[in-house]
């Protein structure tokens, strides 16, 4: 890399100011290079390279052709600094380091700014090579919109990836303290985040808030498909997964305390929502906060605090009401096994599979089998939610205080007894039932 360039020579002439425009100085000039007229501006910088300050031009430029006036430089490319400063050195060198561009960046001579950069920013000398790093994006992140680039990279080399100053989460968190302090001690981090922030933000900027590569739900789908196929191809959806906030409506994004990064207890989680009524096209969904703390009868899942033990298809999928698995979506239905495979995930079907038993359920009158009578039966089977409350109950048994037929709010005036029990449910009149020494019900409809 030679470099001719003017240059003013020692003479015994008189400084004129006619002769910088001529390109050269009067043959036999008798002044520095930097006399007003010639090359003085070096010297009005705000910065001056500390051997043109000592008018040191010569450690740097050797006459090539008297003259003409002519200079070449003493040294190529980064040999003409590596003298006095020590060649940058790391596994990973920057470009135009590595060519030995170091006055694609600095000034040799002086500068308006800081470090004889040949802007006025670090951001500016960064962004003339890159100009797309802030530019291509709506949202940008606060130390790269001031060109603050060498506070996450360094200029000539580095010993980490894209010339970070350090590994790329320690070059995050040493900024974003509260989110360092909030990682500490957590029981779950999410696996993506131990390994660092750009799985997921963009360091400069992105088109999404946050500078999230893009928004939750298609960040979080982009690497878990299977969850993206619940929520998309199930039949029976969950409006949250993909509406506002959506996965982060429940989990949180970097690490927390609860079991699946969860925002807070499971059961929490959900009452978060399903404290109040809510409306849908289909009808109302129950206000579970109320119901729950009404009915201390609490279904033996919801009382270990797991809604999702029952809803476990909580993402979308295809049984109703997000459930596990099948149960019948209407007040009747005829008996077939499977269609309570939920119920007897945890139950016995047993209970419901003989016409005589003296010990598969209680709700028999002698042997008779109650639970038989009631559910195991072609077309108008009854369904479990005829008398049992699936989530909280004021009776024993999780018998339920009323079922809704229609509009009517149909009672089941449900008593226990040590041996039995009775009802007087909107069906039939009062009948009893006794495991010990059965009842006779008459008339019987
Ligand atoms: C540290 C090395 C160094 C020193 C010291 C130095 N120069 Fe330079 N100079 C250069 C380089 C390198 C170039 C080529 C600039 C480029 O490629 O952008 C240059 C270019 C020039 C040019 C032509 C382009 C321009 O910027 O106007 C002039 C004139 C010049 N130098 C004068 C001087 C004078 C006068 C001094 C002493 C007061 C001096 N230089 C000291 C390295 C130096
Ligand atoms: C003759 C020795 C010498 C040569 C050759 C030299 N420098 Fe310097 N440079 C210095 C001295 C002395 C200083 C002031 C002390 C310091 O900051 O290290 C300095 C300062 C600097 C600074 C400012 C440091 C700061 O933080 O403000 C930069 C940048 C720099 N030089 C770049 C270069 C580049 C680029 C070259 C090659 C084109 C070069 N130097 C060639 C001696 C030299
Ligand atoms: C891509 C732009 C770029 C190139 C190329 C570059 N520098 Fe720098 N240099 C910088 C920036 C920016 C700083 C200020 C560092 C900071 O802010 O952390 C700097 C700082 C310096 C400093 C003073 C601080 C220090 O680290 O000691 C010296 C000396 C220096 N550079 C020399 C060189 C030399 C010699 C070369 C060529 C081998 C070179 N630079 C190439 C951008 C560059
Ligand atoms: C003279 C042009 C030029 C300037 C000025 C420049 N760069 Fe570069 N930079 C390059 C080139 C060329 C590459 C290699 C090709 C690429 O990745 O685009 C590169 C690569 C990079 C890389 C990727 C390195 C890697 O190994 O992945 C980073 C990070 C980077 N530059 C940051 C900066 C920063 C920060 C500044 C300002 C201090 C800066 N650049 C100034 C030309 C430049
Ligand atoms: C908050 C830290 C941070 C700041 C500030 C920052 N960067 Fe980066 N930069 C990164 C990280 C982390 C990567 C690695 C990204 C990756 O591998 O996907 C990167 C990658 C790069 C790359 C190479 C890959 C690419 O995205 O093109 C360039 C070039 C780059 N940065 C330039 C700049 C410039 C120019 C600035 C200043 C305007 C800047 N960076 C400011 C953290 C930062
Ligand atoms: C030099 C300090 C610094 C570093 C390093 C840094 N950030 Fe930032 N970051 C900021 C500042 C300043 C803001 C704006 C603060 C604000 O608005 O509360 C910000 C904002 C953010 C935001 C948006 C937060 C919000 O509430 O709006 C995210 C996300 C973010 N940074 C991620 C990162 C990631 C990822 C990295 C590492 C690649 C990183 N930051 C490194 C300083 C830094
Ligand atoms: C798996 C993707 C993912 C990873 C990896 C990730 N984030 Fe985030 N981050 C998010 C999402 C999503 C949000 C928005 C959360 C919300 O809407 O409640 C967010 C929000 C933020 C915020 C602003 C709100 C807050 O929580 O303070 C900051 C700052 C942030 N992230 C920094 C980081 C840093 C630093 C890292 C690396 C240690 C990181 N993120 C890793 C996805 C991620
Ligand atoms: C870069 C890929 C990636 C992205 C993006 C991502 N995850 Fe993950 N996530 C993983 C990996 C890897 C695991 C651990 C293996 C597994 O359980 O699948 C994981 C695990 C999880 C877990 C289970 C944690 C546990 O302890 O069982 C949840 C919940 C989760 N991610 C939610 C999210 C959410 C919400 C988002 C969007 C904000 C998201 N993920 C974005 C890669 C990712
Ligand atoms: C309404 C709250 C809620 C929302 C919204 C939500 N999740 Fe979950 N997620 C949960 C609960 C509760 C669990 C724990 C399930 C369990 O224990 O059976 C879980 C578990 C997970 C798991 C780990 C277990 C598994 O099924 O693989 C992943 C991964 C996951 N969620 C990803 C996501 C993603 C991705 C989104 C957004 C598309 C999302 N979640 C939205 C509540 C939610
Ligand atoms: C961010 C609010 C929110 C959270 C948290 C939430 N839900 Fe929901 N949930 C809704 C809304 C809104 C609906 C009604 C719209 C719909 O059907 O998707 C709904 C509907 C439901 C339905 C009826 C679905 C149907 O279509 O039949 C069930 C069952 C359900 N949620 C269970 C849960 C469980 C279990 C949790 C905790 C893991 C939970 N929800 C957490 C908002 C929430
Ligand atoms: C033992 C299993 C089971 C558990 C545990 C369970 N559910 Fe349900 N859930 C069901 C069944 C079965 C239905 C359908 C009831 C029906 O149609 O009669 C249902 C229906 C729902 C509905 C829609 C119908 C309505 O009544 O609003 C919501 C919302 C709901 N559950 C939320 C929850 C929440 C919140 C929790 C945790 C507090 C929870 N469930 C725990 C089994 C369960
Ligand atoms: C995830 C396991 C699980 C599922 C699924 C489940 N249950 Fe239960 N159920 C329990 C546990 C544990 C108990 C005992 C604690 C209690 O009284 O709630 C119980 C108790 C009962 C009781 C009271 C029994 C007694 O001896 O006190 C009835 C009635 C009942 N469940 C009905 C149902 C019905 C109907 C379904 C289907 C809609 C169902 N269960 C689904 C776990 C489950
Ligand atoms: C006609 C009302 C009725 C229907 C329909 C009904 N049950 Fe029951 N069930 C009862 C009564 C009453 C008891 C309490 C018996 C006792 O302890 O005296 C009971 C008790 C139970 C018990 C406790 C263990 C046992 O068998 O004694 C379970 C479990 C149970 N029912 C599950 C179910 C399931 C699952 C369904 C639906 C497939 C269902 N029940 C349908 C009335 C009903």
């Amino acid at each position: 890399m030679t470099r001719l360039l003017s240059h003013a020579i020692a003479g015994s002439f008189v400084v004129s100011a006619a002769f910088a425009d001529a390109g050269k100085p009067p043959p036999g000039y008798p002044g520095t290079c930097t006399d007003a007229g010639c090359h003085h501006s070096f010297t009005e910088r705000r910065v001056i390279h500390d051997p043109v300050g000592e008018g040191e031009c010569d450690v740097c430029h050797t006459v090539a052709d008297e003259k003409e006036h002519r200079f070449k430089l003493n040294a190529e490319g980064a040999e003409l600094c590596t003298d006095c400063h020590d060649a940058p050195s790391g596994k990973v060198e920057h470009d135009p380091v590595a060519q030995g561009e170091c006055t694609a960046c600095h000034d040799p001579h002086g500068s308006a700014g800081r470090h004889l950069l040949t802007g006025r920013t670090v951001g500016e000398v960064c962004t003339g090579c890159h100009d797309g790093v802030v530019d291509d994006h709506k949202y940008v992140h606060g130390p790269a919109a001031v060109g603050a680039c060498t506070a996450c990279h360094e200029a000539h080399a580095a010993d980490h990836p894209a010339l970070l100053r350090a590994p790329e989460q320690e070059v995050c968190l040493k900024c974003h303290q509260p989110l360092a302090e909030r990682l500490q001690g957590k029981s779950y981090t999410h696996a993506p985040v131990s390994k660092g922030c750009i799985a997921c933000h963009n360091p400069h900027g992105a088109d999404d808030k946050l500078m999230l590569k893009q928004p939750a739900p298609g960040l979080c789908f982009s690497c878990h498909p299977a969850i993206s196929a619940a929520a998309t191809s199930g039949t029976v959806n969950h409006a949250p997964i993909t509406e506002g906030s959506a996965c982060a409506l429940c989990h949180d994004a970097h690490a927390s305390d609860f079991e699946s990064v969860l925002k807070q207890e499971p059961i929490t989680v959900c009452l978060s929502c399903h404290d109040k009524t809510i409306e849908t096209k289909t009808g109302k969904l129950g206000d579970f906060k109320s119901l729950l703390a009404n009915n201390p009868e609490h279904h033996g899942p919801i009382a270990e605090g797991n809604c999702t033990g029952c809803h476990g298809e909580v993402h979308g999928g295809t049984h109703f009401r997000l459930l596990n698995s099948d149960y019948p979506a209407k007040f009747y239905a005829s008996y077939d096994e499977d269609l309570y495979a939920l119920c007897f995930e945890c139950h016995e079907a047993d209970a419901m599979r003989d016409k005589r038993t003296d010990a598969a359920t209680d709700f028999r009158n002698g042997d008779e089998n109650l639970h038989y009578v009631h559910v195991n039966r072609e077309g108008k089977g009854r369904t479990c939610r005829a008398c049992h409350q699936t989530h909280a109950s004021k009776w024993p048994k999780h018998v339920t205080e009323s079922v809704p037929f229609g509009d009517w709010d149909l009672p089941l005036n449900f008593e226990k007894t040590p041996t039995g029990g009775s009802c007087l449910p909107g069906c039939h009149r009062l009948y009893r039932y006794d495991r010990k020494s059965s009842v006779v019900n008459v008339p019987r409809t």
